[in-house]
């Protein structure tokens, strides 16, 4: 007997095919009434295959009793409830690792864009604004001052890439990271204001809601430019919108936003600002990794209790 999984939200097609193939997978997503049918059928689940995207929260834990594993799709876990998970000692896995080599590129990407005007350069020659004069100056990236927030798996991987532009780093953290040859800033307005550039690399969730606060923002400073690969949730975006607006900030390049998939108004509206639709994993290569990967832990869950990527 194939274990009896449940799918919530939709997944990459062709990890939709494999688990298929491989479990009794039942799509909640195509139910016409999913609470109807989780209060009757909500007990033959044993896995739930999720993403960070969807996540599950603790109605649905709930309301799988027998639920004894969770594979998620991505490497952040905070649309999972994990203290749920924890309670019933549900074993949870993310996507971690494989996503790293592809989320700093794009950390560098947004970064290089944001300083040299790539996607508003694009805009004005689209404009035919070039016929009419030289695109402004812009800001130099080689040689400047970087801070990482957030020293992970990914912001290491960014670091590295930063070497390459001989940028001068340093990094905050809850505490300080070990192996690691970078200083470390136990403040995050007093990184902000040494920074030429700060990049968000750190987890989402409660613990890290609006951590980069007006304060933080102000101490970036007019020249300064802030780019988020991590989660929308962790920037103030409010906050934000106000600095760009007003020019308190250089500009900001995002590829997470607090209400995905809404962008302020507000903020479309800005040339200083690159918005990019939560692309930094977005790659086939990357995807279908962590599409085997989510396949890998489930297999490894059911034939011996084990996950290979585990969250808790
Ligand atoms: C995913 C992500 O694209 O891994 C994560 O945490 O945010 C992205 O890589 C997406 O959230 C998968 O659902």
């Amino acid at each position: 007997m194939k274990p009896r999984i449940l799918q919530n939200g939709r997944l990459m097609p062709a990890l939709e095919k494999s688990l298929s193939e491989e479990f009794d997978l039942h799509p909640l997503w195509r139910e016409a009434d999913p609470k109807k049918f989780l209060a009757e059928h909500g007990g033959e689940f044993i896995g739930l295959a999720t993403s960070a995207r969807v996540g599950a929260d603790a109605a649905l834990i709930t309301s799988l009793p027998a639920l004894k594993v969770i594979g998620s799709f991505g490497v952040g876990f905070d649309t999972i409830d994990i203290d749920a998970a924890t309670k019933r000692g549900i074993a949870v896995s993310n996507t971690p690792d494989v996503l790293t080599d592809c989320v700093a590129d794009l950390a560098f990407g947004l970064l290089i864009d944001v300083a040299r005007g790539l996607s508003a350069s694009d805009r004005f020659l689209r404009r035919g604004d070039w016929l009419r004069g030289a695109f402004p100056l812009q800001t130099r990236v080689s040689g400047k001052r970087l801070g990482i927030v957030g020293l992970g798996r990914i912001g290491r991987a960014i670091a590295k890439r930063a070497s390459g532009f001989d940028m001068d780093l340093r990094y905050h953290n809850r505490h300080p990271a070990a192996d690691t040859p970078f200083v470390y800033e136990a403040s995050l307005p007093e990184l902000a204001r040494w920074a030429d550039f700060l990049v968000v690399a750190s987890a989402g969730g409660p613990e890290t809601r609006h951590l980069i606060s007006a304060e933080v923002i102000a101490a970036l400073g007019a020249e300064g430019f802030l780019i988020n690969i991590s989660r929308g949730t962790v920037i103030d975006e409010q906050a934000l919108v106000e600095a760009l607006a007003h020019k308190r900030i250089a500009g900001a390049a995002l590829d997470v936003f607090e209400k995905e998939p809404h962008v302020p108004q507000a903020l479309l509206a800005l040339d200083n600002a690159v918005l990019l639709p939560h692309i930094a994993s977005g790659t086939h290569e990357t995807r279908q990794a962590m599409a085997d990967l989510t396949q890998a832990n489930l297999r490894s869950f059911f034939k011996d209790g084990k996950l290979l990527t585990p969250v808790i």
